[in-house]
């Protein structure tokens, strides 16, 4: 089974790299100006004024907006991990490469995780035009306070540990 897998996917090794490469492009820095110029300033104003509706106002617009806008990293995600695991077996690659093997655990330890919840919280449950929509003033209030306690909680890991699966997957160190 894997053979016959090797030996459909062989071919196409460096397109499928190329989707797998496009879309960490997209995964890491497809947010980052919203994140930085909206999110993390909106949430600060309204840390020092939390009862002023207008500053209400705005963070619940820039949170909807950005549970719309992480959608391509939320279609990146998937790509990547899809596209990993086809090159693995297209390149006849094992996690005797040492740099493989460390990234496959720090993607499988902190990037799944992480991501897995931030579907919750973007697309499911957490949805804040849904809970609008549903009229569910606390739930929404909750849902947003809760996404800026995971923007607060994951932001430094997931820096620091998306450079660092780059950097292992490019430099190849060992
Ligand atoms: C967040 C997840 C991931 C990121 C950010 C990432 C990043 C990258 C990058 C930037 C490259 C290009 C390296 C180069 O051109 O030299 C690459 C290649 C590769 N990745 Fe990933 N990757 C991820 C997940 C995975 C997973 C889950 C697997 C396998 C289970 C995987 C397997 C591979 C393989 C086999 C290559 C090909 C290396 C080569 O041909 O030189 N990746 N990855």
């Amino acid at each position: 089974m894997l053979d016959l897998l090797r030996q459909v996917l062989g071919p196409w090794y460096l397109q499928i790299k190329f989707v797998h490469v496009l879309s960490v492009a997209v995964w890491i820095a497809s947010t980052v100006v919203a994140y930085t110029y909206y999110v993390v300033p909106v949430f600060k104003a309204w840390r020092r004024n939390p009862q002023d509706p207008e500053i209400i106002t705005l963070r619940n617009w820039v949170m909807e907006r950005f549970d719309q806008g992480i959608i391509f990293e939320h279609v990146a995600f998937p790509l990547i991990i899809l596209t990993g695991p086809m090159m693995y077996i297209a390149g006849g690659w094992s996690t005797a490469t040492n740099w493989l093997l460390l990234k496959i655990i720090l993607v499988c330890l902190v990037a799944i995780p992480i991501e897995m919840f931030d579907y919750h919280i973007s697309h499911f449950r957490g949805n804040k035009q849904r809970l609008r929509r549903a009229g569910d003033a606390a739930g929404y209030d909750r849902a947003v306070q809760r996404h800026w306690m995971f923007f607060l909680i994951t932001s430094p890991p997931i820096m620091v540990f998306s450079v660092l699966i780059v950097f292992l997957a490019i430099t190849k160190p060992f």
